[in-house]
């Protein structure tokens, strides 16, 4: 297991950090440092391309790649053209040996096949949600910046219920990705700072029923949960691997 202090890319992320002001950066690091542990346990030879859904403004992913020593493609997906391009900056101060694709898309518009490419997302089910699932009494934004209104939000949501809700998103991912998918959840800053933890357990239970949809449906998937934080890991459908097996 990687030594936090001595992997690579440290430096370069505490600096960036003091250049924007980041204030508290040592929680951030530990989720870059668990990142390139989860990838090394699901996936020990990675795949020549890593496809990071709604990366946002959050450049975990690029870091922990970074650690890894990873040389192919990460292609990062994203509806917002401001949070693309800080990804293309931060790549370009890191200068990792791995190149950046970056695709202004809504993910659910992509097909996501075979073997070449592993699908993640830090911290997206709840982002997910929210795009599928808009309530126009709570604009986006709004809903996203002030705590009270995202409390709101999510009561709203979880009234559909998170079987509702995980039926959605399974019917999205069995129809459009195929590849391995790494998914995980956990009290985000803006969450723990504002009390969000009902937020947080209702997006877990999504998960969790998520995960079980795509078991029945044939897939290999891993739910791991330690205190608040989960991870969701679908392997490739078993079906697949009965016709390479040739049954
Ligand atoms: C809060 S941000 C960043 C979350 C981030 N992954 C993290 O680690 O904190 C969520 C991002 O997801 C993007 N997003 C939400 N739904 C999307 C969709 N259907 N397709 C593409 N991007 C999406 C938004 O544009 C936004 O930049």
């Amino acid at each position: 297991m990687m030594i936090e202090s001595a992997a690579p890319g440290k430096q370069a992320f505490y600096q960036l950090c003091e250049l924007v002001n980041y204030e508290d950066p040592a929680p951030m690091w530990s989720r870059i440092c668990e990142w390139s542990q989860v990838l090394t346990l699901a996936q020990p030879t990675l795949p020549p391309r890593i496809v990071e859904l709604g990366s946002g403004l959050s450049f975990k992913i690029i870091f922990a790649l970074q650690i890894l020593g990873y040389s192919q493609e990460l292609e990062t997906i994203d509806l917002d053209i401001a949070s693309l391009s800080a990804q293309a900056q931060v790549h370009r101060y890191l200068e990792p040996g791995f190149s950046i694709k970056l695709s202004a898309q809504d993910v659910t518009t992509r097909q996501f096949a075979g073997d070449s490419c592993l699908v993640v997302g830090n911290h997206f089910v709840d982002d997910f949600i929210a795009n599928q699932f808009p309530i126009p009494a709570f604009p986006r934004a709004k809903a996203y910046s002030d705590p009270e209104m995202h409390r709101r939000y999510w009561l709203q949501l979880a009234s559909l219920g998170a079987g509702r809700i995980a039926h959605h998103l399974a019917s999205i991912l069995l129809a459009r990705c195929d590849a391995p998918l790494l998914l995980n959840n956990y009290i985000s800053r803006f969450e723990g700072t504002h009390g969000l933890e009902e937020k947080v357990t209702f997006v877990n239970s999504v998960m969790a029923k998520l995960a079980d949809l795509l078991t029945k449906s044939g897939h290999h998937t891993q739910l791991l949960s330690r205190k608040n934080d989960v991870w969701l890991y679908k392997k490739r459908c078993m079906a697949q691997e009965c016709r390479h097996a040739g049954k």
